[in-house]
């Protein structure tokens, strides 16, 4: 027989339509099965025990990115955590950072979208669109998995402590979304790309503690992507310098 062990969850509680009730945690007393995720446990206390809180999922398999939390004071997706795995009985249940509370879990991603499109995240071309497909060969698809596998949880986004002084900073994702595209063999996109990025809300702004790689439940490494940026307009300046800028 499978045994359930009794679990605290400490979940904050906040409506910004209300902002006279000040933000708390709200105590819930579950029983967990082996195996169960923090997100089975959420829709649990929504649907047993209160329909009042709020919280965002749909693919319930670390796929569509919307279920990301600080979970016990760890950034990660709820899907894919186990309550087992936290080691102890209580659990406490936030927001993702740096953005701002909607109600209890939910939080606005308005200024990380804002942020992502700056970078235009989509393939850009200078020559006339070809009449078929362009083929990658597996070489230069190879080059580009790492970031493809981007889901968009903003798990990133909450870990990252430059956000947290400069919301005018583009963010490890933007930043990462654009080296995907810089990498990838059928982007044209102007050199003034460069340009876009080259501030201290840009590449520069980047703190280099790779927290943003810590937090990503995909293993995608913005950082990595930020100091490839970074010499690529290094490179550009020094070949402006020797007159060889194309
Ligand atoms: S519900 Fe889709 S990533 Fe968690």
């Amino acid at each position: 027989m499978i045994r359930a062990s009794a679990y605290t969850f400490k979940i904050l509680r906040f409506d910004r339509k209300k902002p006279q009730e000040k933000a708390r945690f709200q105590t819930y007393r579950v029983k967990v099965i082996p195996g169960l995720t923090v997100l089975a446990v959420l829709n649990r206390i929504r649907d047993e025990i209160d329909g009042t809180l709020s919280f965002r999922s749909s693919c319930r398999s670390a796929v569509c990115g919307s279920c990301a939390m600080v979970m016990n004071g760890k950034i990660d997706l709820a899907c894919r955590t186990q309550v087992a795995s936290f080691g102890k009985e209580s659990i406490i249940l936030e927001p993702l950072p740096n953005m701002e509370i909607i109600k209890d879990l939910v939080v606005d991603m308005t200024p990380f979208w804002t942020m992502y499109e700056k970078v235009k995240p989509w393939l850009i071309r200078s020559t006339p669109d070809p009449e078929k497909e362009i083929p990658q060969s597996e070489k230069d698809r190879s080059r580009i998995d790492q970031f493809v596998n981007c889901i968009l949880c903003a798990c990133c986004y909450g870990a990252c402590p430059v956000i947290s002084r400069d919301p005018g900073y583009l963010g490890p994702a933007a930043l990462a979304k654009l080296e995907r595209f810089v990498l990838d063999s059928r982007d044209e996109r102007p050199h003034a790309w460069l340009n876009d990025v080259n501030d201290e809300h840009g590449v520069w702004g980047c703190d280099t503690v790779l927290r943003c790689i810590e937090a990503c439940p995909k293993d995608v490494r913005p950082t990595d992507a930020i100091i490839d940026l970074r010499k690529r307009i290094f490179v550009d300046k020094v070949k402006k310098l020797f007159g060889k800028q194309r």
